[in-house]
């Protein structure tokens, strides 16, 4: 039997790398990449590091509105499904990605499988939250992370095909924690000491299309009294330097390139707090034992605020200095992202999905 999976940006580079080296010990895969992430820093690191084999259609999309983009990913996509014919399509995450792969296979008549599925932050002016309901309703195997996601699921009307099967990211960090330590001197690259300092992630539109929003956050950074490691996407940058704000970074705050894999979760690892308004960031500081600090004013991953380490705070000034200050998790931390073999339950479901329901074009 064959799998396409479809791939497009930074984390289901991550998310993919332990599914598809389970997937391939039953069947052929054809894996997809939409090019929707492009630069050496945001994609071919990943697959370098992680061991992802190469992939077999690269459809080169690279940046556009939503609209354009997700467009053209359908479009291509819908051509490589037709000429592969797979039995069933994997997608991943919430990207434009996941949307214009999950819809593709969907009107060819293609199982879709989602791995991650269910989850919601109930702010549909995300555009991630959009591809995440989107996506679910036309996936056919959901593969939860979390009861939350189950639930989440449930509300909907959705329980047919749902598979609670623990959360990929674990299995990334399992296979790599060791790896990181090893090779990676992101530290000393950097010039900072375990324990002594914070990293910062943001990317998100809510905060990147605002300039006040961005100030606000370096303004607090600035006030915290030691180093502050901040790995830049892209899109950051661009509105960084069009707010006039790359010229006014805090001098305690060290600027990077985007960084790979293996350097962010050692850098994470050491780190005091984290800061981000990722998705990834706020489970991986949670699996690494680190706070985590999100700005934003929602998150689809509730069960790091509930077990109290991670604090909400949006983009202002003193909320942001505040928890920097004084957020500080006492409770002990639980198994709440499952096992570590998402991946491989991810197979062995699949299986059995496939050999009951099989349907071809
Ligand atoms: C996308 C996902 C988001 C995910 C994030 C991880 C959607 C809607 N969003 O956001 O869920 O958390 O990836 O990073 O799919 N750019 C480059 N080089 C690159 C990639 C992007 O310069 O390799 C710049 C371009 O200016 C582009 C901008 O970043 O316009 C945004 O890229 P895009 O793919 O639209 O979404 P992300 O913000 O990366």
């Amino acid at each position: 039997m064959k799998i396409a999976s479809i791939v497009g940006a930074r984390p289901q580079f991550i998310k993919c790398a332990p599914v598809s080296r389970e997937i391939r010990k039953d069947y052929q895969e054809v894996l997809i990449h939409t090019g929707q992430h492009y630069d050496h820093g945001m994609s071919e690191i990943f697959f370098e590091e992680l061991g992802i084999p190469k992939p077999d259609y690269n459809l080169g999309i690279g940046s556009g509105t939503h609209g354009h983009q997700t467009g053209a990913m359908l479009a291509a996509i819908e051509d490589v499904l037709e000429r592969e014919g797979p039995d069933a399509v994997i997608v991943y995450g919430d990207t434009n990605s996941t949307l214009a792969g999950a819809l593709a296979a969907a009107k060819l008549h293609i199982p879709v499988a989602h791995v991650e599925a269910g989850l919601r932050s109930f702010d549909r002016r995300m555009p991630e939250e959009v591809n995440r309901v989107l996506t679910d309703h036309c996936s056919e195997i959901l593969f939860c992370p979390t009861k939350t996601a189950v639930s989440n699921l449930a509300a909907e009307g959705i329980r047919k095909g749902v598979f609670l099967v623990g959360d990929v990211m674990v299995d990334a960090m399992n296979y790599n924690r060791g790896v990181a330590e090893e090779r990676s001197r992101i530290l000393e690259n950097v010039g900072v000491e375990p324990g002594d300092y914070l990293v910062v992630t943001v990317h998100r539109p809510s905060n990147t299309d605002r300039r006040d929003s961005m100030a606000a956050i370096l303004g607090a950074l600035g006030d915290v009294e030691r180093p502050v490691v901040f790995p830049v996407h892209p899109r950051t940058r661009k509105f960084l330097d069009e707010y006039g704000l790359l010229a006014k970074i805090p001098a305690n705050v060290i600027l990077t390139e985007p960084l790979g894999y293996l350097d962010m979760i050692r850098l994470m690892a050491h780190a005091e707090k984290i800061l981000t308004d990722s998705g990834g960031i706020q489970k991986e500081a949670y699996l690494l034992g680190v706070p985590c600090i999100t700005l934003r004013e929602n998150t689809e991953w509730v069960e790091t605020v509930e077990s109290g380490w991670n604090v909400l705070v949006g983009a202002e000034r003193d909320r942001v200095l505040d928890a920097v200050l004084h957020f500080s998790p006492t409770v002990r931390q639980k198994n709440l992202f499952g096992e570590g073999n998402a991946s491989l339950l991810i197979r062995k479901f699949l299986g059995r999905y496939l050999d009951t329901n099989q349907r071809r074009l």
